[in-house]
């Protein structure tokens, strides 16, 4: 069987950009890249992190080991800037957007938002990690990056993704044209198209809630989440939302994170998990809402914004914000 590695198929789908210059592809291999290595990085975190740690070791820079979440977004970080084509980008890591100042960058027509490593509660315990990423057109024409670049709506986004470091490590994205995941083959080092033109079922069983949280939620959502147990659906939430998203894409199935009165947004953050991750589901043929709007549509105010979200197969996400 003739295999098709990620970066071809960057190139092959070029043409899909009305006057594609191979910026945006540049972008993509760029992200490619710093996926493959914070990989590397996810997969001997435990012996950085603790054996190597416990020895109170030290990189040859002197530096001490540092938390996998500040590697992966200055991994991120350099390979968006190393590029050119990114103008700036927004991290979850970075309170304010950062402006890369080569002159290169400085005419880019690109801005990323992301989250380098997403579950970060899960790093220590073995459990799968992920990155996001949303890829925008920059708008301001000015000499600096404005907030309007970033705070575009989801629907301006012209790529998105995420690598999800599971038991291998893939990567999945989108730009308008369909969905298609990757898998890394290690001994290659290579991104293997293993999941072309994903469509998510309709219809799952799976339900993803942190439901300890059952009694701060609307009555409409426990009543959802009542009618999932009295279906026997399957409860699934490891606390990843890259994980369960991935699972409920490929198995059918919804991801919520509610609102409560407490936090009436929720937890999860619009620029670089809500917008990039509705943006995939709707192009797999499922549905993103934050209760009564479409995530999309969402016009964001501030770059680290919360909102609801309820995401996944069609039929369940349109019946839980019936609810
Ligand atoms: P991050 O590690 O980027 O801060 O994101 C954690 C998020 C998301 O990945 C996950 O679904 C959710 O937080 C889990 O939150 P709870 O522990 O409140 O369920
Ligand atoms: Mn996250
Ligand atoms: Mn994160």
């Amino acid at each position: 069987m003739r295999i098709t590695t990620l970066s071809e198929f960057i190139l092959d789908r070029q043409h899909e950009f009305p006057h594609a210059t191979g910026e945006l592809s540049r972008i993509l291999g760029a992200v490619e890249l710093a996926a493959k290595v914070v990989s590397r990085e996810v997969n001997k975190a435990g012996l950085a992190e603790d054996i190597l740690g416990a020895m109170g070791n030290e990189n040859v820079q002197g530096e001490q080991q540092q938390k996998l979440d500040v590697v992966a977004n200055e991994l991120f970080m350099n390979a968006m800037k190393g590029q050119g084509e990114v103008a700036g980008v927004a991290s979850e890591e970075d309170e304010h957007y950062v402006v890369f100042e080569t002159e290169r960058a400085r005419q880019g027509k690109y801005i990323v938002t992301m989250d380098p490593l997403d579950g970060s509660s899960n790093i220590d315990v073995n459990v799968s990690i992920g990155t996001i990423f949303s890829i925008y057109r920059r708008v301001s024409t000015g000499e600096h990056l404005m907030p309007e670049d970033f705070l575009q709506p989801g629907t301006a986004q012209v790529a998105a993704g995420y690598v999800i470091y599971g038991s291998s490590t893939m990567l999945v994205y989108t730009t308008g044209h369909g969905v298609n995941g990757f898998t890394l083959d290690p001994s290659i080092g290579t991104f293997c198209l293993s999941h072309p033109d994903m469509k998510t079922p309709e219809q799952g069983k799976i339900y993803s809630v942190n439901e300890g949280n059952y009694n701060d939620f609307s009555e409409g959502v426990r009543a959802y989440i009542d009618a999932c147990k009295e279906r026997r659906y399957s409860a699934r939430y490891i606390g990843s939302l890259v994980a369960d998203f991935h699972r409920n894409l490929l198995k059918g199935g919804i991801y919520f994170y509610p609102g409560t009165t407490k936090a009436p947004n929720g937890k999860l953050r619009l620029l670089y998990e809500g917008n990039p991750l509705a943006f995939l589901v709707e192009q797999a043929g499922g549905l993103a809402s934050d209760g009564t709007r479409r995530i999309l549509e969402i016009r964001p105010e501030e770059l680290h914004q919360r909102c609801p979200l309820f995401i996944g197969s069609k039929a369940m996400v349109e019946e839980v914000v019936k609810a």
